[in-house]
């Protein structure tokens, strides 16, 4: 018994000095393991006398108890010391005040993107999503460019590998999707990304357009330049623009024109409008010095083959319709004067030319 006595209470000073979980484990192999000490005295209980093996039996079975119990008590005490180290090391402090300045800024495309739709929006156009990804028929043949029609080079096609599919080179597929399933009068605007297998200082890849168009009874070229006119004052937030509209050509409309915007460069700032007014007694508008014309759009009365091709009857309806890319606005708004920084995905372009979410 004695010999019992002394086991616990070098037990109990033992695991008093215990600091850690790995010197637990120790002291448990020490007493409870296979040749822990305490297991030894049980395998000695055969050679106990007969009169004592039940006492000392009892007795080894509560050393044993009291030795598992505070093991256990202490293991349990080490692993909630674990999970508050842990609870407190990764503490979030939801109180805490929020960055006053985010990081992130917006990209000059999204923002430009952002002020197209609300100007459009508010001059009564709808808003629909044509397919990137694009047939032959809806992004040429529909739109009056037949198989072997010579505008068909205009445009380089991406054409997907073993399919007859392409990547949409512009956004007037929209203006058949839109034709073909429903009936006028339309009022509709679309802008996304097209591709063209090109790349220099004013092409990339892909880039934005905007396409909008009118189909409707007595809709006429005096309609096209109004509407323009309005979302150009309100795109560039300026009253005295100077549009210069130039007959031009585009398979699905006839007549064509593109559309010339007038700006002034001074030390390499771009300035739209405000010409300096026309000195001639003709009144004709000329650009002087560094007063200069750049082309952003194309547009035209859309062609009686195209509205045939979408079951729409020309002889009661016409349409106007017009694509300005998405890049070259932004350029001329902002400034930014080589298109392929758009994509470049440098971050100090974003810092320069980026907005903050606030200004969204
Ligand atoms: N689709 C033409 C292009 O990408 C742009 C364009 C010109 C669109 C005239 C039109 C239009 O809707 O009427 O070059």
């Amino acid at each position: 018994m004695l010999n019992l006595e002394n086991l616990l209470s070098e037990f109990n000073s033992q695991i008093s000095l215990i600091q850690n979980k790995e010197a637990l484990e120790e002291i448990r192999l020490q007493f409870l393991g296979k040749k822990g000490s305490v297991t030894e005295l049980f395998s000695q209980l055969k050679n106990v006398v007969v009169e004592e093996k039940k006492s000392f039996g009892a007795a080894l079975n509560k050393v044993r108890d009291e030795v598992t119990q505070k093991i256990e008590a202490k293991k349990e005490y080490f692993e909630d010391l674990d999970l508050n180290e842990k609870l407190i090391s990764e503490k979030i402090d939801i109180s805490e005040p929020f960055r006053k300045e985010p990081l992130g800024l917006i990209h000059p495309i999204s923002k430009v993107t952002q002020e197209i739709r609300e100007i459009f929006a508010t001059l009564g156009f709808e808003f629909e999503e044509g397919p990137e990804i694009e047939d032959d028929f809806h992004n040429f043949t529909a739109l009056n460019m037949p198989k072997d029609h010579p505008a068909r080079q205009m445009q380089d096609t991406f054409y997907l590998q073993n399919s007859e599919l392409l990547l949409r080179t512009h956004t007037s597929n929209t203006q058949i999707r839109k034709m073909l399933n429903s009936k006028p009068p339309l009022k509709i605007a679309a802008l996304g990304r097209v591709f063209r297998r090109d790349s220099d200082q004013t092409h990339t890849p892909m880039f934005h357009q905007v396409e909008g168009f009118i189909v409707d009874e007595n809709v006429n070229m005096g309609n096209l330049k109004w509407v323009l006119e309005q979302f150009l004052q309100a795109f560039f937030e300026v009253k005295n623009l100077e549009l210069r509209f130039r007959p031009s050509f585009f398979p699905f409309t006839e007549p064509s024109a593109e559309v010339d915007i007038g700006y002034s460069a001074n030390d390499g700032k771009i300035k739209i409008g405000n010409f300096n007014p026309p000195s001639s007694a003709t009144q004709e508008l000329a650009p002087k010095g560094n007063e200069k014309f750049m082309e952003i759009l194309g547009c035209g009365m859309i062609h009686p083959n195209v509205l045939r091709n979408c079951g729409i009857d020309p002889e009661k309806y016409q349409g106007f319709a017009f694509g300005i890319g998405v890049e070259r606005l932004a350029m001329l708004k902002y400034g930014i004067n080589d298109l392929r920084m758009f994509f470049e995905n440098d971050v100090r372009f974003l810092q320069h030319y980026g907005f903050k979410a606030s200004e969204f």
